[in-house]
């Protein structure tokens, strides 16, 4: 089929359908690179104004799919393969604490994760910290190593849905990434191409999260089911707090250290309840034969006996890292942030926690900028808490006192403290669509 993209832009603008066939080929046509940058962006900020239905965000995801390799490692493991996403926040280190977990009670968990975008976190950057971490396995020994010990996490290969990354890069410089449709379908894609036959979504909700309103993360997650529905998978979609971090820290080796003490039943209160609940929820869908409550004593126990630290110390060392707390990186200056009065803690702002850990070094403000590993924010009062006049607040750890003294400015001013309670009462897990 021909298409004349001018007139697809035109009549997306003007708030028409395009059927399945044109977007395949305006989709085909863009990775090949046979359509410019100019009309894919254009096409995309129609979208944003006008939608896309159902039907047109699942053809949108299909040839996303299509436009690439796909897996089968279900297949190749001979097991029913279960996978979790989140769609990025500040502190969201989940995957690493619910791995270990997953992997300890018997159920293989081999994931594809990506790398930090604006102020979010990614896992990759987080396990980089690990010395000697690789996350560049070919396919072949993602597959062994899952086989083999149970748990791999990797990069995204190329080769999986090249559609998205060209995609996602055109999205991040043209304002065009905030919008449901584009969303679901490039999470989508990359977890239905992975191969995975049931799937736990993690909708992050507040002023951290690309969703602000609870609203607007409903509608993602509602789609985000329907389009596994639709490719005949099971899909959980949880709708997460995003308006203070996740945990206590912020930044890469940080995280890490609070993954490990999470998995040790050691962890902070939020992060520890949704570790549990995603873990109990991935064994629900997995070849177990569990339910949710078994799901979740099993997680428990595997935080209690120690397994699932011996699971994440064997995954570790098969990807050449080193798994001992002693060897992350620790950054050379730590500073105080203290308490101006005394009062409750009524709000801790995701979006200027992330902000600052950004600027403390910890994400990118250019595709190929370095991430330093160390630095972070470690946020020990959190939203309801009571504090003392002078009480710690946070931590900064920085890379040197210039950086120290901005960032703890910053975390300062992302903290409320007032006389009342904060006015949300809901926990981490605010609700759940299946
Ligand atoms: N994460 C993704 O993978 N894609 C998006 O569009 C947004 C978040």
């Amino acid at each position: 089929m021909t298409i004349r993209v001018p007139e697809l832009i035109e009549r997306k603008r003007n708030g028409g359908e395009l059927t399945d066939e044109e977007i395949s080929e305006l989709v085909l046509g863009f990775t090949r690179g046979d359509i410019p940058d100019y009309q894919m962006s254009a096409w995309c900020m129609a979208v944003y104004f006008k939608g896309l239905d159902g039907r047109e965000t699942h053809a949108l995801t299909d040839a996303m799919i299509r436009s690439g390799e796909t897996l089968e490692l279900g297949a190749a493991l001979g097991r029913r393969v279960v996978d979790k996403h989140s769609t990025g926040g500040v502190g969201d280190k989940t995957s690493l604490a619910v791995g270990p977990i997953v992997a300890a009670c018997g159920v293989p968990f081999g994931k594809m994760s990506g790398r930090g975008l604006g102020h979010t976190g990614g896992t990759l950057d987080k396990l980089e910290s690990i010395p000697g971490f690789r996350v560049e396995l070919s396919i072949e020994e993602f597959i062994a190593q899952v086989k083999e010990i149970g748990l791999a996490i990797i990069g995204q290969t190329g080769d999986l849905v090249p559609a998205d990354k060209k995609l996602y890069a055109l999205r991040d410089v043209t304002a065009t990434v905030d919008i449901v449709p584009l969303i679901a379908s490039s999470i989508m894609s990359k977890k239905l191409a992975a191969g995975a036959d049931a799937i736990v979504l993690d909708v992050k909700v507040g002023d951290g999260a690309f969703m602000k309103t609870l609203d607007d993360a409903r509608i993602l997650a509602e789609q985000m089911v329907d389009l596994g529905r639709r490719a005949g998978r099971e899909v959980v979609c949880l709708l997460t707090d995003m308006d203070q971090p996740l945990g206590a820290a912020v930044g890469h080796a940080l995280e890490i250290r609070e993954a490990v003490e999470t998995i040790t039943a050691e962890g902070p209160p939020d992060f520890t309840e949704l570790v549990l609940d995603a873990s109990a929820r991935l064994l629900e869908l997995s070849d177990l034969g569990v339910d949710v409550d078994e799901g979740r004593r099993l997680a428990e126990q595997a935080t209690t006996d120690g397994s699932a630290r011996e699971m994440y110390e064997r995954w570790i060392r098969a990807q050449g890292g080193d798994p001992s707390l002693d060897a992350l990186p620790k950054a050379p200056v730590v500073r105080e942030v203290l308490a101006t009065r005394a009062g409750i803690v009524t709000r801790l702002g995701a979006l200027k926690i992330g902000i600052a850990s950004l600027e403390l070094g910890g994400g990118r403000r250019t595709k190929g900028d370095e991430v330093d590993h160390a630095v972070g924010v470690v946020c020990s009062a959190k939203r309801g808490q009571t504090v003392e006049d002078g009480q710690v607040l946070a931590d900064v750890h920085a890379r040197d006192e210039e950086s120290a003294a901005r960032a703890a400015e910053a975390v300062l001013a992302a903290y409320e403290i007032t006389d009342q309670p904060p006015r949300s009462h809901h926990g981490i897990l605010i609700d759940v669509v299946v």
